[in-house]
């Protein structure tokens, strides 16, 4: 009578990677580093071996390389291109995320151009564009705009038609909350702690809204989004049940930084039993709808899971 099965492929693993030669680890998320680009690459090995499908990779970019345009993300030989890469040549099977938005370039933290203290929407499409175009050419299989720009599906999903890329996957951040719990992912992507007044409120969505959340939803679905994610994870699971009720369509979940850093330190300090919490959160996620769920504890999930529940 057991209505839900959590399974190794329900499970997506975020890898964080570091221009430094040292792996470190982030604070706020223990257990889990700012990989060199070659234990970035053995680890997304390690997933592919344990039974994971895809990886989602996002930079630690020092300061030396960030601008106020972002510029290193169009690099062509930024480290996230050449750990795609790498990946692509070591497990060409494994899927891999690109995620498209600017913040870990940009001197000022935000996902898009800033301007007299306000995001600039339409400028920042093209760059946006140019971002996935380079991931996707550098073998990705899907970009994952997370910026929450207004209008970026289509327009991304045009110039990579044009440019003969018509194979990529666009995953929409389509429902995008504007959440403390980015916090930890925020300190390990060194990404600026000073967002000005913005605070991201006027691109990412208010907590207390969900009929925008369809509204969203039905605009990225119609624009070309393969999938869509919701996020955060676990305090959205009507969010999430509702996406994915009204449109029927691929709808993933991610369990955001804060939430790993909540549940980690419970399971450090044995007041949660790791095994039990793991399984419990990650069905709750299935049982509420996702098709897949971004989790910085998939490897975890993903060795209990090989050890017979
Ligand atoms: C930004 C981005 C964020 C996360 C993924 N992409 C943070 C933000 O919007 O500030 C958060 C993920 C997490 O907290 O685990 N493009």
């Amino acid at each position: 009578v057991q209505e839900t099965t959590i399974l190794v492929n329900d499970l997506i693993y975020p890898i964080f990677v570091t221009y430094e030669n040292k792996s470190s680890e982030i604070k706020s998320m223990p257990g889990i580093f700012r990989y060199n680009i070659e234990e970035a690459l053995d680890l997304s090995q390690k997933a592919k071996e344990l039974g994971i499908n895809a990886v989602a990779l996002f930079p630690e970019v020092p300061k030396e390389l960030k601008d106020e345009r972002g510029s290193e993300a169009l690099k062509v030989n930024n480290i996230i291109c050449r750990l795609v890469e790498k990946i692509k040549i070591n497990s060409p099977s494994l899927g891999v995320i690109c995620d498209v938005a600017l913040d870990p370039y940009t001197t000022s933290g935000h996902d898009g151009l800033v301007e007299n203290g306000k995001i600039i929407n339409d400028k920042t499409l093209d760059l946006l564009c140019e971002q996935a175009l380079i991931n996707s050419q550098a073998g990705c299989d899907i970009v994952a705009p997370s910026d929450m720009m207004d209008g970026r599906i289509k327009k991304i999903r045009n110039f990579l038609d044009q440019n003969n890329k018509q194979e990529t996957l666009i995953m929409s951040y389509a429902v995008k909350y504007s959440s403390s719990m980015y916090a930890p992912f925020r300190e390990a992507i060194s990404a600026s702690s000073n967002l000005g007044e913005d605070k991201k409120k006027s691109y990412q969505m208010d907590f207390c809204n969900i009929n925008e959340a369809l509204k969203e939803a039905s605009m990225d679905i119609k624009e070309g989004a393969d999938i869509l994610l919701v996020k955060p994870g676990i305090m959205y699971l009507d969010v999430l049940k509702e996406v994915k009720k009204t449109f029927k369509h691929p709808t993933f979940s991610y369990q955001v930084s804060g939430e790993y850093f909540m549940l980690k330190k419970a399971i450090l300090s044995g007041i949660f039993n790791e095994e039990d919490i793991l399984l419990e959160t990650s069905s709750c996620f299935k049982r509420a709808g996702a098709d897949a769920i971004i989790t910085y504890f998939a490897l975890d999930i993903a060795k209990i899971l090989k050890k017979g529940i």
